[in-house]
């Protein structure tokens, strides 16, 4: 695929990086480039903008609070589709970054399967067949796709609600509202698991790096890939060491008990 839309993203990537910098520590792995990064807060920016004033529009009442931030009612309706502009082209863009780590395989519905286990923390590192993305990374990034492109769809049908019929935007209303929610949902989840769920995967869209440990954890197939090592003999080593240092630890604490006691 080489598109004039997809040199102009190469292009873009390569401007950006020129702009922006990874720093790389030891124990550290590179897991997004300034692009992405960039590209990813500005999606979130604008889908945050989009959200609220949304809710200002489909409730004036119950989110009364939310158009006198967008400058009133009137300015919150006329900003409302730009920002759902900005948003899917902004998304487009990081779908073509992103399109080949979300290919499906089967072992991302292998993955499904095992949603459960995944969600209780009920294993300490993840399957060796997880690589850059597990599967439900992978389902969000579609479930993204697939609701910006009925969002623009449908968004452009209300827009210009002159050139369209009545029931055309009756039912551009539903779709436009359920893809929301869709996304929304997904949104609240991606948040939790951005952050608290798995302490140490926001600074992948801050510094751009993680930890290896973060690595062999979460996605063992990605780490192999890139450092060549064996992820279960890193989280073996790192649990002796860890032993090790516990060891080590009580025993300068009996240690200083005796001398105190002498
Ligand atoms: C504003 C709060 C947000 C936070 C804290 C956040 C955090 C993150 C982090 C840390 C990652 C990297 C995960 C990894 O490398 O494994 C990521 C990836 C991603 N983000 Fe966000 N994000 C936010 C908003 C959004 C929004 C609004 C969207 C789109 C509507 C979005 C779409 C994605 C997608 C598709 C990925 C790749 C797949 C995944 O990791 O789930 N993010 N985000």
């Amino acid at each position: 695929m080489s598109t004039s839309v997809d040199r102009f993203d190469e292009r873009a990537r390569r401007t950006v990086e020129r702009v922006g910098q990874t720093v790389v520590h030891r124990g550290e792995l590179l897991r997004h480039p300034v692009y992405t990064r960039v590209l990813h807060w500005l999606v979130a920016i604008a889908f945050i903008l989009a959200l609220l004033t949304g809710f200002a529009i489909y409730s004036p009442w119950t989110y009364r609070f939310l158009a006198p931030l967008f400058g009133g009612g009137p300015r919150t309706r006329l900003l409302h589709p730009w920002f759902g502009l900005f948003f899917t082209i902004f998304f487009f863009f990081q779908f073509l970054n992103w399109f080949t780590p979300m290919i499906w395989n089967k072992d991302d519905t292998r993955w499904m399967k095992r949603i459960k286990q995944y969600s209780t923390n009920e294993e300490k590192v993840e399957p060796e067949s997880v690589g850059f993305f597990n599967g439900g990374q992978k389902l969000y990034f579609w479930a993204i796709v697939i609701s910006a492109v009925l969002f623009l769809i449908t968004g452009i049908l209300m827009w210009f609600d002159n050139l369209t019929g009545r029931w055309v935007v009756a039912v551009s209303y539903v779709i436009h509202d359920i893809a929301g929610l869709i996304m929304l949902a997904g949104f609240i989840i991606h948040i939790y698991e951005g952050t608290a769920a798995q302490p140490g995967t926001f600074r992948a869209m801050t510094n751009g790096t993680v930890t290896e440990r973060w690595a062999w954890t979460h996605h063992p197939g990605w780490y192999r890939a890139v450092t060549g090592r064996d992820p279960r003999e890193s989280y073996e080593r790192e649990q002796r060491r860890m032993a090790d240092r516990e060891r080590a630890m009580e025993e300068w604490d009996r240690d200083q008990d005796a001398r105190d006691q002498a």
